[in-house]
């Protein structure tokens, strides 16, 4: 027996997108967004209040990353989600996150989440989502394994559950992608 919700927007897994731009005086800003995700093969799309600073921020430089909140971040994450850069000219320095700029694009790196995508603006499209080309990926070692590849027990990224308003952590591997499902062929 399934019982019915109606119309939600549970998504399963949603991320917790870091945004991190900068503002037109070099200031720079993150949000939290779980409304995006990859669009294409090498774009990510956003679905951003246009109010937002970081919204603003992308359009003035053309440029924004994004980072993935891990565990160890839940509480800076939140925050970034919570407080608005217009209203509290202390954002960053109230996160506890620190930045460096990206030597790819015009926007800040976190540098305590350490998988992000440095992307371009390529457009906003007719329902004002933010279209962004994937420019570079960039990883901390912290989070590679012997091999240099990434380490998920390390990286540690955490999914938003928006039923019951919950943090989660992604780690446990499961199964082989493009691969398990052959033994049924
Ligand atoms: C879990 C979570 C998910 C969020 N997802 C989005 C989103 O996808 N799009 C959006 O416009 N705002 C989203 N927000 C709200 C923004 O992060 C929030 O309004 C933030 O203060 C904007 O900051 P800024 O004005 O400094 O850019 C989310 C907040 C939280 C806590």
């Amino acid at each position: 027996m399934r019982k019915n919700f109606g119309k939600k927007s549970w998504f399963y897994p949603l991320p917790v997108l870091i945004i991190s731009t900068y503002d037109e005086n070099g200031n720079p800003d993150a949000m939290n967004a779980a409304w995006g995700g990859l669009y294409d093969a090498d774009k990510v799309v956003l679905c951003l209040s246009a109010g937002h600073k970081t919204t603003q921020n992308i359009q003035s430089k053309g440029a924004f990353a994004v980072s993935f909140a891990n565990a160890d971040h839940v509480v800076p994450a939140d925050y970034v989600g919570l407080v608005s850069a217009n209203n509290e000219p202390e954002k960053m320095k109230k996160s506890g996150f620190h930045t460096t700029k990206s030597e790819f694009v015009d926007a800040p790196l976190i540098d305590e989440l350490p998988v992000t995508m440095e992307c371009k603006l390529l457009k906003v499209n007719e329902d004002g989502n933010i279209i962004g080309q994937i420019v570079n990926v960039s990883i901390d070692e912290s989070v590679l394994n012997e091999a240099g590849s990434l380490d998920m027990s390390k990286f540690q990224p955490i999914a938003f559950e928006p039923a019951n308003n919950g943090y989660h952590v992604l780690g446990e591997r499961v199964g082989n992608a493009f691969r398990d499902g052959a033994e049924l062929k």
